[in-house]
């Protein structure tokens, strides 16, 4: 084969990738796709002194950047950003339950990564929701 003919193909097959990626994020921007199921999901990580610590920590390291040390939105990340990230403490987000943000956390959306494979540990991610009910306002 040619190498001018490679570098078409090459070239074809990454316009493609860019095209279903940039597909991919419209489609994930228009909802999350809650079903009853997932917002039924029980937490099965007690919340004790220790999951609220583990969750923070974790929070710290890979969630803080985008949503700010007290869940308010506002990471250095933050502004970056073409949406907003929310806001943990209002009393909108705490009506939701555990296992829609264990849900959340774990799919991501848009600009937010999937954390399914960052934080490969269930009991991580569900720490995580133990330390963001620390976040309600008070
Ligand atoms: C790169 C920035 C970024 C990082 C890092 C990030 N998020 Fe997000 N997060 C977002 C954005 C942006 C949204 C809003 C997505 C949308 O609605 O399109 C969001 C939404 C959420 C929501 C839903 C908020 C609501 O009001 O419904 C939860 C819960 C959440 N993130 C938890 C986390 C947790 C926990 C982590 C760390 C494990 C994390 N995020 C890391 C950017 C980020």
């Amino acid at each position: 084969m040619k190498s001018n003919q490679l570098r078409l193909i090459v070239i074809s097959m990454g316009m493609f990738l860019l095209f279903s990626l940039g597909n991919g994020l419209q489609a994930q921007t228009t909802g999350w796709n809650i079903t009853p199921a997932i917002k039924a999901t029980k937490n099965p990580v007690p919340t004790s002194k220790e999951s609220k610590a583990d969750g923070k920590e974790l929070y710290n390291k890979h969630c803080k950047s985008c949503h700010g040390s007290a869940g308010l939105g506002d990471g250095t990340r933050a502004s970056t950003l073409d949406v907003a990230c929310g806001d943990f403490s209002s009393s909108k987000f705490q009506a939701t339950t555990d296992g829609e943000i264990f849900f959340q956390i774990s799919a991501g959306k848009g600009k937010m990564p999937s954390f399914k494979r960052l934080i490969p540990e269930d009991n991580g991610r569900w720490a995580i929701v133990n330390y963001i009910r620390t976040l309600a306002a008070k």
